[in-house]
């Protein structure tokens, strides 16, 4: 019996919120696809220039992850057809590996009809990640609470409120998150301790319940984002002064070094945050491109290309990323 091809489409991510360190993720409507097919041969094809320098053979991540997710299924499939394209930067905090993760996920659980649940995604995603945050909001969408207690993952998804959107500044430099975690203390005092659980409870709630005036107040942050701010040069300007070009709130996006602004749609300030971001950056010798994101509400998603359709490849050319 032959297997369909599975077409993946997968949204980038923010993690932590400022705040919500390890345990806050939103999904943006910035993707990355993957197709996949069983062949008898394995070919990756990594569309883009993007991705120069990622491994096409059987060590690539989604070949790997792939594989992982057939042997817990319990069946073989070692040789795949696996192209992908993605919009989201790599290594700049915008969750790209945790979306490369996700869309290989469900990409392979799709191809063998689905034989491993949602959760079971999940839990293989935290375990590979270390942490739930990016890859929760690429499984599921919108925002998601959740925690990692080395055994399992929990979590619940908020649906974002339709009036936030969102703007990040994007470094034209690469920062780890390996490099961006080492700088953080191993010890942390009650008093930041009781910071960051106040101000990220405050945070749920607000955006659970559409309170976007709360979010200036709740999305500040003492656990990481004070370390941090030592290898990007004017985050702390930007942290402390957002707010007053017209952010709901600001943060490092994930482990950075882009820098994540919350905005209302209705707000009539947009082009001012814009330039005081850039300029920020600009001052401390940084290009950075801006960019208007909204939160995506939808996670990873699967479609079934007929044979007839245009490859990947060709698709993106197309122009028309749906
Ligand atoms: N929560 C993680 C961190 C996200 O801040 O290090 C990056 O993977």
């Amino acid at each position: 019996m032959s297997m369909p091809k599975v077409r993946v489409k997968v949204p980038a991510s923010t993690a932590n919120l400022g705040p919500g360190f390890d345990s806050l993720g939103m999904a943006l409507n910035l993707y990355a696809w993957i197709d996949m097919a069983v062949s008898e041969k394995t070919t990756i094809r990594l569309i883009g220039d993007q991705m120069n320098g990622i491994p096409t053979d059987k060590s690539n991540l989604i070949y790997k992850v792939a594989q992982m997710v057939f042997e817990q299924a319990g069946v073989s499939h070692p040789e795949l057809d696996i192209a992908m394209y993605s919009d989201i930067p790599l290594t700049r905090g915008l969750g790209s590996s945790a979306s490369a993760i996700i869309g290989a996920l469900a990409g392979a659980n799709a191809l063998i009809g689905n034989k491993l649940t949602t959760d079971e995604l999940f839990q293989i995603a935290t375990r590979l990640e270390k942490h739930p945050d990016n890859v929760g909001a690429s499984l599921f969408g919108g925002i998601v609470v959740a925690f990692w207690d080395g055994q399992r993952a929990e979590s619940i998804r908020l649906e974002p409120d339709p009036n936030l959107e969102v703007l990040v500044a994007i470094p034209a430099f690469q920062l780890s998150t390996e490099k961006a975690r080492g700088v953080m203390p191993q010890q942390v005092s009650m008093k930041d301790a009781v910071f960051n659980l106040s101000h990220s409870s405050l945070l749920v709630a607000a955006l659970s319940t559409g309170n976007l005036d709360m979010i200036r107040h709740a999305m500040k942050d003492a656990l990481h984002q004070p370390y941090r701010a030592a290898l990007i040069p004017g985050m702390t300007t930007i942290l402390e002064q957002a707010d007053r070009h017209g952010a709901l709130g600001v943060a490092l996006s994930g482990a950075g070094p882009t820098l994540l602004t919350l905005v209302d749609a209705r707000s009539d300030r947009k082009a001012e945050l814009e330039v005081f971001l850039k300029e920020t950056l600009l001052k401390e010798g940084i290009e950075a491109q801006t960019l208007w994101l909204k939160p995506s509400g939808e996670g990873v998603t699967i479609s079934y290309p007929a044979a007839g359709d245009a490859d990947l490849q060709a698709w993106i050319q197309g122009g028309v990323r749906v």
